[in-house]
């Protein structure tokens, strides 16, 4: 049982005010087309203009592409074409997204050389410090700061859509007791759509509202009966007396009192950890969110693509890994022959190091980092911070890290806060989900308001067998 009580926690505030998203409007588009005459030799700018003039050395022919925002259409390139009338136009080949931007997105920047991350332009570092998460949440959606007004409506929604319908007892009971949470968490939000039927009416300003507002509030709820059914423990239902985060860690963690009083030490590490995770731009499930969202299916359907994108070991699953690697290694002195392993390929990676974006020190692990120290100071050092800490030592002074620029990301030190507090190895990332979800929606709604987005729809190179004739190898059908 998390041990995260011992103190009253402040009322959370109530009040009211509706919601506002903002329409991207559509851009110009310029088209490609060959040109007869040399190139001008794309005009000097800093990128957020001009062309970029290629020559097709199949054709010899010229071509001037517009230049936006440091970016060209990769449209553009279905222009350029040989005389085969079977060409259908150049494509850009960019498995995984390594240099394609999917979107133009107003909700967060990231400078991964320089390890910055801000939310609407805020600073991480300054959020982390100040705001509250629900504060977070509503200003990633809307791109402001919420007015006390604002602020006190949004907290009240939130307060009173956190009870699910009762059905969901027995739908979470119908796990068995050894199911993985994340799995739970992801199919019980898939689930929601079915309680909703309206929320598919993803244009309806008012439908998006309370969507929204329920998948903030349910989302811890679902969580904790998850935690409880595998603990094998009542339901708490959740206390509209409490914080958004108290009200989190009374139902994990209340049993047989009146009122859960949460520890705030506790409670503002995981509000802290909540606004860490809250958005990181195009990563793997915001993507997910966003393709999936763009089939026009409703917001529960479209976030549950974001909770299974997350479990995976190379995104959110990574703390959980990072956990059950360091008790692997056990003691300190088996992390040489550990990193060892990692650099030979022969051991795995090294989970919690690294990152797409980040090619330094990511600013959310230095605040986690020195949030360890404090939840420590409260439960005496883990163990296994000693095992981090030497890793994290070896792993920056080592040409094979340091050449490839792996830094600590966010998952490194946050298993051992969750397991401090002790979370069990398996919830941590239905933690970091709880975190990211208003990220979600924020980007999401952004997508569905982009009138520039369309269905997600890639392209392929076909790299299959020619047509040929069907001839059955079966001698009975
Ligand atoms: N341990 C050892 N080597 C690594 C690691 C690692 N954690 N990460 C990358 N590398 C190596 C990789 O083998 C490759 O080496 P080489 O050039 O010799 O082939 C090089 O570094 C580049 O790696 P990559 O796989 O091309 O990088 P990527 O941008 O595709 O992957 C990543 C990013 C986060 C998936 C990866 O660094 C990784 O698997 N890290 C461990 C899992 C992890 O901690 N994930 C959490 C990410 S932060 C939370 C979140 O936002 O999800």
């Amino acid at each position: 049982m998390p041990k995260t009580g011992t103190k009253a926690p402040p009322a959370a505030s109530r009040k009211a005010s509706p919601s506002k998203s903002d329409k991207t409007s559509k851009s110009d588009k310029k088209p490609a087309a060959p040109v007869t005459s040399p190139p001008s030799g794309g005009s000097a700018n800093n990128g957020s203009g001009g062309t970029l003039d290629v020559v097709d050395g199949r054709t010899r022919k010229e071509y001037s592409i517009p230049v936006a925002d440091c970016a060209i259409r990769a449209t553009e390139l279905k222009k350029i074409k040989t005389d085969n009338p079977d060409d259908t136009g150049l494509v850009s080949y960019d498995p995984a997204f390594l240099n394609t931007a999917s979107c133009k997105s107003a909700i967060t920047y990231i400078d991964g050389d320089k390890g910055i991350l801000r939310y609407r332009g805020y600073p991480i570092e300054q959020l982390a410090e100040n705001a509250t998460f629900l504060e977070v949440a509503w200003l990633l959606r809307h791109g402001e700061l919420p007015t006390q007004q604002e602020y006190e409506q949004f907290v009240h929604d939130i307060t009173f859509h956190t009870y699910v319908h009762e059905n969901f007892r027995k739908f979470l009971e119908g796990f068995r007791y050894d199911a993985h949470p994340m799995a739970m968490l992801n199919s019980s939000i898939a689930g929601l759509a079915s309680f909703y039927p309206s929320a598919r009416n993803i244009f309806d300003e008012t439908e998006r509202n309370i969507s929204i507002v329920r998948l903030l509030a349910k989302t811890p709820t679902i969580a904790a009966f998850s935690y409880r059914h595998v603990k094998g423990l009542p339901f708490v239902y959740p206390d509209n007396r409490l914080s958004y985060v108290e009200n989190f860690l009374s139902m994990i963690a209340r049993m047989s009192e009146s009122k859960y009083e949460a520890n705030p030490v506790f409670a503002r590490a995981l509000e802290i950890l909540f606004i860490l995770h809250a958005d990181h731009e195009q990563n793997c499930s915001a993507n997910a969110v966003r393709a999936v969202g763009s089939s026009h299916v409703d917001p529960f359907s479209a976030v549950s693509a974001g909770v299974a994108a997350l479990f995976g070991p190379l995104h959110g699953g990574a703390n959980e890994q990072v956990l059950r690697m360091i008790t692997e290694i056990g003691n300190v002195k088996n992390v040489p022959k550990f990193i060892e392993g990692v650099k030979t390929g022969t051991g795995g990676r090294l989970m919690g190091f690294g990152h797409r974006v980040y090619k330094s020190y990511d600013p959310r692990a230095k605040i986690v980092k020195r949030l360890a120290d404090e939840v420590f100071k409260v439960v005496g050092v883990d163990k296994d911070l000693e095992i981090a800490l030497e890793l994290e030592r070896i792993a920056l002074s080592d040409d094979y890290f340091v050449s490839r620029k792996l830094y600590p990301n966010v998952d490194f030190y946050t298993g051992l806060i969750y397991r401090s507090m002790a979370f069990p190895t398996d919830f941590f990332t239905v933690l970091f989900a709880i975190g990211r979800m208003p990220g979600w929606l924020a980007q999401w709604e952004e997508m569905l308001l982009d009138r520039e987005q369309k269905i997600a729809r890639p392209r392929q190179i076909y790299i299959g067998p020619k047509e040929r004739q069907y001839r059955s190898k079966l001698s009975a059908k």
